[in-house]
């Protein structure tokens, strides 16, 4: 079966607990309000993965153990390159290619225009398609770093996650290395301002999915009458994004055919973040096969890029 946006709108607006997939955040206004939400300061993730990368460098780049030899740099979901690029430049000077895959055309475009004005000696070598056709695509051919960033791997549910890292780790050779970031268990106070920040970037960028219906689906929601709703359980280590009907309405999507039913108060379930901590880390390398070669912290430890080889 082919996904499209109305046949996975359709389905999560049909079910009992209604929910839309997060995937669709990122169309071009969903791109720019997520380019905002990693400025602010509320939004630590990136500042941390940045801090990491600028100043273990030299042993981040060392633990790839590459010796000279020629690498492939395969980034999984790169977006706008923002955290990539100063690993990248680090990066000159060795022998490699850097290969993002995106599903996104356009999006692999915009970031090697981006990448080359500023690296302009960078071999670049974009895929489109989906990561595991172009994983296992690459083959044995050369050794690889992969890099999953910006603690993406917590947008998938736990089987999801599992799956995903049990799938690269098959992909991978004995040499390949595999590098993720991890967004750690903290106060939760400081979870909860990154998923509903004071400046309504977070609210915007939840309601630009309605917005993104309206404009593509001839959808006719009232986004005022939704209400960004975040939610943290720190007991789980698990933070869920919501939008709630402020009212009973209805809601029809023209390409789609349909009209959907929403009480007052009910949500629609658009996105998991999933927080980590060394035991839940330590449990999907030991289930998927791989070791932990080393641990890279942030200053304040909020976050942990892990790199991994084949057990
Ligand atoms: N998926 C990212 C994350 O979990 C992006 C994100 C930030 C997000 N804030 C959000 C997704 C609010 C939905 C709602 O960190």
């Amino acid at each position: 079966m082919i996904r499209t946006f109305a046949k996975d709108v359709e389905e999560g607006l049909s079910a009992k607990n209604k929910s839309l997939p997060s995937r669709y955040f990122y169309d071009e206004a969903g791109d720019r309000l997520f380019v905002e939400i990693m400025k602010m300061p509320e939004y630590y993730l990136t500042d941390c993965e940045l801090e990491i990368f600028n100043y273990q460098t030299k042993s981040l780049i060392d633990s790839f153990g590459m010796n000279g030899e020629h690498f492939r740099v395969v980034e999984l979901g790169a977006g706008d390159g923002l955290k990539v690029i100063h690993l990248l430049r680090s990066l000159n000077g060795c022998n490699f290619t850097y290969a993002p895959i995106d599903i996104s055309q356009n999006a692999l475009t915009h970031l090697k225009n981006r990448l080359l004005s500023e690296i302009p000696s960078l071999d670049f070598d974009g895929k489109q398609g989906e990561y595991f056709d172009v994983l296992d695509a690459l083959g044995e051919v050369e050794k690889k770093v992969i890099l999953f960033l910006g603690s993406n791997i917590g947008n998938l549910t736990d089987s999801r996650a599992h799956n995903f890292m049990l799938k690269i780790s098959q992909s991978m050779n004995v040499h390949d290395k595999l590098l993720i970031g991890f967004d750690l268990k903290k106060d939760p106070d400081i979870i909860e301002l990154a998923y509903d920040d004071p400046h309504g970037f977070t609210r915007e960028f939840n309601l630009n999915l309605l917005r993104r219906i309206n404009r593509e689906l001839e959808g006719d929601f009232e986004v005022e009458k939704f209400a960004h709703v975040p939610e943290y359980d720190p007991n789980k280590g698990i933070a869920l994004s919501y939008l709630e009907s402020l009212e009973e309405q209805v809601v029809e999507i023209k390409a789609i055919g349909k009209s959907f039913e929403f009480y007052r108060g009910e949500r629609i379930h658009t996105e998991i973040s999933r927080k980590y901590d060394l035991r839940i880390i330590n449990k999907i390398a030991k289930d998927t096969r791989l070791r932990i070669v080393k641990k890279f912290y942030d200053s304040r430890r909020y976050f942990v890029d892990v790199l991994f080889e084949k057990e």
